[in-house]
């Protein structure tokens, strides 16, 4: 039998997509028993494609080739779409604004300011913006506008965006360093000094080692894990805290982890690297022998 090639009008994405609504619109205007049917044929054949690429999904992150493939296919739109439609991958307004910044940071960048997304609290971004984005000239409210354009746009749960405080020219009390004991625990900060917004980052090799770990802290809970995403390996401890999800959003390309178990919500089974933490008298320590 020959399969005939799908032909242009039949295969783009957008003209597939409208054949989907069209055929579930119709579905909707037959009488009872048909549309039981019909909705039963369609729930069977989606539960069926689920389990397909629930499976295709796992083999790909099984191995490191075809988890690098994977995470360069789900850029693609239909990839995406069709992972989405089946609560394979999940975009959060977190991840949609983390990535709506990094498509206006290089315009932002290129007039000398730069901008980080803070938090969001409902229908607002709170966002930092530095360098010329600061003041009030034209250039800065230009670049501010920009910005807050490029989120509503891209986030539509975006109603106001907000500016926050310039950070302080410090260097950050949340960073230290030490060396794995021969038991391989390593002593950390006081509980106290892990902020709710912050990752804390522990260098292992010295201040500017290249091995290191993050402390989350989610409510009262700490954890800890190698300072490594599980997307590109770049380090996650500048990642955007929700507090109140309990996530940690990758500054890079913006996937989102559970804060406290490392599982990642945007790529199913993808998983930060745990390490065991304790508590004593105050201070935290964080096991990291083995590597
Ligand atoms: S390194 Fe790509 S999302 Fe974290």
């Amino acid at each position: 039998m020959i399969i005939p090639k799908p032909t242009a009008d039949t295969s783009d994405f957008e003209t597939l997509a409208r054949r989907v609504d069209e055929a579930i619109a119709a579905i909707a205007g037959l009488d009872e028993p048909a549309k039981a049917r019909a909705t039963d044929l369609k729930d069977a054949i989606e539960a069926f494609h689920k389990l397909a690429l629930t499976r295709m999904v796992r083999a790909l992150k099984a191995d490191p080739r075809g988890k690098e493939l994977l995470f360069d296919m789900v850029d693609a739109p239909e990839i995406r779409a069709l992972l989405t439609m089946h609560g394979i991958l999940r975009a959060d307004p977190l991840t949609r604004a983390t990535r709506a910044l990094e498509t206006v940071k290089p315009y932002v960048q290129s007039h000398g300011g730069d901008v980080e997304l803070v938090r969001l609290e409902g229908d607002t971004a709170v966002v930092r913006l530095s360098g010329a984005c600061q003041g009030c000239s034209l250039s800065a409210v230009t670049l501010r506008d920009s910005v807050t354009e490029a989120l509503k746009a891209q986030v539509p749960e975006i109603a106001r965006v907000e500016l926050a405080e310039p950070e302080p020219d410090l260097i950050p009390l949340d960073s230290l360093f030490a060396a794995p004991t021969a038991t391989g625990w390593v002593e950390g900060p006081l509980a106290s000094e892990v902020s709710p917004s912050r990752g804390f980052r522990l260098a292992l090799d010295g201040p500017a080692g290249e091995r290191s770990v993050v402390i989350f802290r989610i409510g009262e809970t700490l954890s800890a894990f190698h300072n490594q995403c599980a997307h590109q390996g770049l380090p996650i401890d500048g990642g955007l805290i929700d507090p109140t999800g309990g996530t940690v959003t990758c500054p890079w390309h913006g996937f989102c982890f559970d804060a406290k178990t490392g599982e990642c919500l945007t790529a199913p089974e993808a998983q930060l690297e745990p390490l065991p933490l304790q508590v004593r008298d105050g201070r935290v320590f964080v096991r990291v022998d083995g590597r």
